[in-house]
C-alpha cells in the first residue's frame, strides 16, 4: 500500500504566522505537526509515502525528513502549485499509486487513541472500496460529514453542511483501493472551484462501497488549522507526555519498533538531536531496545 501526505495549502487562518513557515512544519509541543500524521502512515506499515506540498514548502520539508531512508522509508515529493483540493493529491499522486492501494492522509491532522495501530492494521487489509473513519465534533459544518443508519452503514457524505445530518466528522485520513485513481480523474471542481474528498467518498458510497469506521470518544482526533487548535494540540500532547513519560508520534521510536531501522540507528539519530529532551528520548528508547 501507498501513502500520500498531504501538506498543501496556505495556513490561511494561521496568518502571520505561516507567511514564512509551512502550517506543517509548526511545533505541537516537541515536534513538527507534520510527524503526527507521518506516524500514523508509518504504524499503518506504508512506508513509500509520497508528500505533496506547494512549491516553497518542498525544500524545507525535505531539509527536516530527506528521502525517509533514515527512517527505513521512502519519501518522495510533488509541488501541488495551487490549493486545488484534497482529491487532486490523488492525481498529482497517480503515478506513486501505480497499482497499488493507497492510504491518503492530511498534514495536520493529529490522531492518538488506544488500539490505533489495531485499527489500522485491520482496516489497510485487502482494500475493496474505500474506508473513512467517523468522529463526533461539536461544529459539524466544518468538516465532511457522514450520516449512518442505525446499523452504522453509511448513507451520505456532505462536504461542510449548512445544515448538518449527523455530528460525526469525516477525518482527514482516507484508504482507497485502486480505483481512486480513476475517480479522482474524473472529477470536477464544486462550487469553490476545488476537487473535493467529499466527491471522491460519494463517488464509492454510490457504487455501495464505502465504509465508515467509527473512532468513538475515547479517542482524539485533533486538527490544528487555528492558532487555538494548535495550542490545544500541543497542550494535549505535553499533558501527555509528561505524564506518561513517552512521546507521541516520536518518529525514531517507531520506525524502531516497527522493524524498520535498528537500535544503533535510532542511538546515533537520537545523538544528532541530544541537545533537546526529545533526542534524549530517542537515545533512551534505543539504548532500551537494545539491552531486552
Ligand atoms: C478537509 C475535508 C473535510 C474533512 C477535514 C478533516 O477540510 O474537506 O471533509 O472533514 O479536512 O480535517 P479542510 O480542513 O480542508 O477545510
Amino acid at each position: 500500500m501507498k501513502g500520500i501526505l498531504l501538506a498543501g495549502g496556505r495556513g490561511t487562518r494561521l496568518l502571520p504566522t505561516t507567511l514564512a513557515v509551512s502550517k506543517q512544519l509548526l511545533p505541537v509541543n516537541d515536534k513538527p505537526l507534520i510527524y503526527f500524521p507521518l506516524s500514523v502512515l508509518m504504524l499503518a506499515e506504508i512506508r513509500d509515502i509520497l508528500v505533496v506540498t506547494t512549491p516553497e514548502d518542498v525544500p524545507q520539508i525535505r531539509r527536516l525528513l530527506g528521502d525517509g531512508s533514515r527512517l527505513g522509508l521512502r519519501i518522495t515529493y510533488t509541488e501541488q502549485p495551487e490549493p486545488n483540493g484534497i482529491a487532486e493529491a490523488l492525481v498529482l499522486g497517480a503515478d506513486h499509486i501505480g497499482d497499488d492501494p493507497v492510504a491518503l492522509i492530511l498534514g495536520d491532522n493529529v490522531f492518538h487513541g488506544y488500539s490505533f495501530q489495531e485499527i489500522l492494521r485491520q482496516e489497510c487489509r485487502d482494500i475493496d472500496g474505500c474506508v473513512l473513519f467517523g468522529y463526533p465534533v461539536r461544529d459539524p459544518e466544518r468538516y465532511g460529514i457522514a450520516e449512518t443508519d442505525a446499523r452504522g452503514r453509511l448513507l451520505s457524505v456532505e462536504e461542510k453542511p449548512a445544515a448538518p445530518r449527523s455530528n460525526r466528522a469525516v477525518v482527514g485520513f482516507y484508504l482507497y483501493d485502486n480505483d481512486v485513481v480513476d475517480i479522482a480523474k474524473n472529477l470536477s471542481p464544486s462550487a469553490r472551484g476545488e476537487l473535493e474528498i467529499t466527491d471522491v467518498n460519494r463517488a464509492y458510497l454510490e457504487r455501495g462501497k464505502a465504509k465508515l469506521v467509527d473512532l468513538g470518544r475515547g479517542f482524539a482526533w485533533l486538527d490544528a488549522g487555528t492558532p487555538e487548535a494548535l495550542l490545544q494540540a500541543g497542550q494535549y500532547v505535553q499533558l501527555l507526555e509528561q505524564r506518561q513519560g513517552v512521546r507521541i508520534a516520536c518518529l525514531e521510536e517507531i520506525a524502531l519498533r516497527m522493524g524498520y531501522i535498528d537500535a544503533e540507528t535510532c542511538h546515533r539519530l537520537g545523538v544528532e538531536l541530544e541537545k533537546s529532551a526529545y533526542g534524549q528520548y530517542v537515545i533512551s528508547v534505543a539504548e532500551q531496545f537494545a539491552a531486552r
